[in-house]
């Protein structure tokens, strides 16, 4: 029996994927997917990469792709929870010929938690993670002192986290909760050019969303 953290971190949905999604589903997950068994280790995963990065929350893929593509030496561990949009990127996996992505379909919590081994990854992605707005859901959101010394310890020496946020009070918790933490050092960073412009942080844009980019490294 898993043992799940008491506040999840994303909204629990219907799997109602699309024929195309659950078509990828079964066809692409022996190839790209990880089953949740035993221990994960990112060097044997990939190991003629040098550089292995996690991404917890892929949502649809669309940046997950196109970021793999953009860095074929780079090895990616997409990391989701929910069906369709783990379909989702399988497809896009697939038709962008990626070799450097592998996709885990689990809480990110437990994946870390239980099955990586400590100082496995070089970095992790967390972009337009939920901003759980309202008060009394704020202790939903993935950023918190707990979560900060989970990714900690699977870093390895100088890794980071680089996050982007559509949300301006969730930039300003992350903020607050890095600052406090002996963690990590770092803060607000320009739009790296590659990071690439997804329909949902457009959709944030396009309501007058700012958007905040920040790289923390581990001190
Ligand atoms: C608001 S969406 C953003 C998706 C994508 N990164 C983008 O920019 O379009 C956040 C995603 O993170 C996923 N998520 C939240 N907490 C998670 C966790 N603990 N482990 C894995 N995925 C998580 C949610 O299911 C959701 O798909």
């Amino acid at each position: 029996m898993i043992e799940r953290p008491d506040n999840r971190s994303y909204k629990l949905r219907g799997a109602r994927a699309t024929l195309a999604q659950s078509t990828a589903y079964e066809n692409l997950w022996p190839k790209y997917g990880i089953p949740m068994e035993g221990v994960i280790d990112p060097a044997v995963v990939f190991p003629e990469f040098g550089t292995r990065i996690m991404e917890i929350g892929t949502g649809m893929g669309e940046s997950t792709a196109l970021i793999a593509a953009h860095f074929p030496d780079v090895a990616f561990f997409g990391v989701e929870v929910h069906e369709p949009g783990v379909g989702s990127l399988l497809w896009r996996a697939e038709a962008s010929g990626l070799t450097n992505l592998r996709i885990i379909q689990e809480d990110a919590h437990i994946i870390l938690r239980d099955h990586f081994p400590d100082a496995s990854l070089d970095a992790f992605h967390l972009y337009f993670p939920d901003p759980w707005p309202k008060s009394r859901h704020w202790k939903r959101r993935i950023v918190q002192v707990d979560f900060l010394a989970l990714i900690a310890s699977k870093l390895k020496d100088d890794g980071y986290i680089h996050i982007a946020t559509d949300w301006i009070e969730y930039a300003q918790w992350i903020q607050n909760v890095f600052a406090q933490s002996s963690l990590f050092n770092g803060g607000v960073i320009e739009r790296p050019e590659w990071r690439p412009l997804t329909k949902f942080e457009g959709k944030g844009i396009r309501k007058g969303h700012v958007v905040t980019d920040m790289k923390y490294f581990k001190n």
